[in-house]
């Protein structure tokens, strides 16, 4: 009987912090979100980067009261509307939201025929007509439409940086970590822990025009496989550089084009090398106590994957065989996609083919008619490769004559910072 007088205690709380709701840049309060709408049609590519500079992603409608959300803002204003929704398959729950909160099993309101992939992997509102209120699929490159973006809530507070409930402040003043962390709790605040791929971008977007070098957030990485933050929240999401491996205890963020690690991926670093550093507060409630534990989901490991269906990252793929040699004659095609607003980030840890018989083909999209990002034979280093929106396609031919080992590639999320 414990629960039941546990959840009566808990409700009254909840309603209380739902009651003081705010949003931040010019966002709207409509239902529970804060949406932004932008009438100058753009393709989705263009839409979501839009939305990225503001630390938001595309709407998101998880119910019926999202759903009438999106007419109240648009208005009358504009027809059709691009959503944060993108389509592996012609099926609601092969659907996947750009929040990271899964697929449009549960809630959606797509007409009659759709999703329909071959239309389009995008996915479109209308407002108007027969068909207003309903979603439709569209193509992601051809098309362009108005949008509207989203913002999670937050709480009031007087701080520059408001996001999802904490307040963030950048330090451009390079600093070892303990004085970092030090300076951060002057400020009720911590240094910051990163836990979700919208949080990653929101800082890293911002970094990129605060900051002129690599910065600390709140990451401590003691031996090749510990990993927490200092805040105490739960170490269930992170940016590491997948190629890069641990040689030193904290946790920095790339902000460089030039240097080795990708803008916006993390890297070890040794504690005492002084860097910019982003802290981190709770809003409205100052100096309240750690974020709640969340649990760990482990990524299942993969293998070759030649020719299967879309591969949602992350994963590893290898040429057949690996890693020992693949055949003569073989052909393999794969594609690779994640969440409608990131990047796919494929990282080539080995790489042998015979050189000028044995080649890979990477694609900046899901087709071979996508621009080739390159053509690659015989023993390379290690390397990688970024696509320019939320799929890539990697094609693997070989020859005659005695095969090589192949090739493994471990393929990831990318938070693209700017
Ligand atoms: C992959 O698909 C292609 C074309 O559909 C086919 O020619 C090839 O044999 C397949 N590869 C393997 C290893 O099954």
């Amino acid at each position: 009987m414990r629960f039941p007088i546990l959840f009566s205690i808990f409700l009254p709380l909840v309603i209380s912090i739902s009651s003081d709701p705010v949003c931040t840049n010019g966002f709207t309060l409509v239902n529970n979100k804060c949406l932004k709408l932008f009438t100058t049609a753009a393709s989705y590519k263009v839409a979501e980067r839009s939305c990225m500079d503001y630390g938001a992603t595309l709407v998101t409608v998880k119910n019926s009261n999202d759903n009438h959300a999106v007419s109240t803002i648009a208005g009358t204003s504009v027809a059709l509307l691009w959503m944060g929704l993108y389509c592996f398959g012609s099926d609601p729950s092969r659907c996947q939201w750009d929040d990271s909160t899964g697929s449009a099993d549960m809630y959606n309101s797509f007409a009659a025929g759709f999703p329909h992939i071959a239309v389009g992997k995008c996915v479109y509102y209308s407002t108007q007509g027969a068909l207003a209120g309903k979603w439709l699929s569209g193509d992601c490159e051809k098309e362009t439409k108005a949008y509207i973006c989203e913002l999670p809530i937050t709480r009031a507070d007087d701080c520059k940086y408001n996001y999802n409930g904490y307040c963030y402040t950048f330090h451009d003043v390079p600093t070892a970590f303990v004085q970092a962390q030090e300076t951060c709790e002057k400020e009720c605040g911590n240094l910051a822990s990163v836990t979700s791929a919208n949080e990653n971008r929101y800082i890293a977007t911002l970094s990129n025009r605060l900051f002129s070098g690599n910065f600390y957030i709140g990451g401590l990485w003691p031996s090749s496989n510990v990993f927490y933050w200092f805040d105490g929240s739960a170490w269930n999401y992170n940016n590491i550089d997948p190629s890069y491996s641990h040689n030193a205890n904290c946790i920095a963020v790339s902000n460089s084009i030039s240097s080795s690690v990708a803008s916006g991926l993390w890297f070890s670093i040794k504690c005492h090398m002084p860097y910019s550093f982003v802290c981190k507060r709770p809003a409205g409630t100052k100096c309240s106590g750690n974020q709640p534990i969340v649990p760990v989901t482990p990524v299942p490991p993969t293998q070759s994957f030649c020719n299967s269906s879309l591969l949602l990252s992350p994963g590893v793929i290898t040429s057949p065989n690996f890693p020992f040699s693949y055949d003569n004659s073989e052909f393999c095609s794969y594609q690779l996609a994640t969440l409608g607003s990131y990047n796919v980030l494929l990282r080539f840890s080995d790489f042998a083919t015979v050189k000028g018989v044995d080649f890979v083909n990477v694609y900046d999209g899901d087709s071979v008619n996508s621009k080739l990002l390159g053509t690659y034979t015989g023993q390379l280093d290690a390397f990688s490769l970024v696509s320019s929106g939320n799929t890539m396609l990697v094609t693997f031919k070989s020859g005659s004559g005695k095969p090589a080992q192949g090739f493994s590639a471990r393929f990831t999320s990318y938070s693209y910072g700017r």
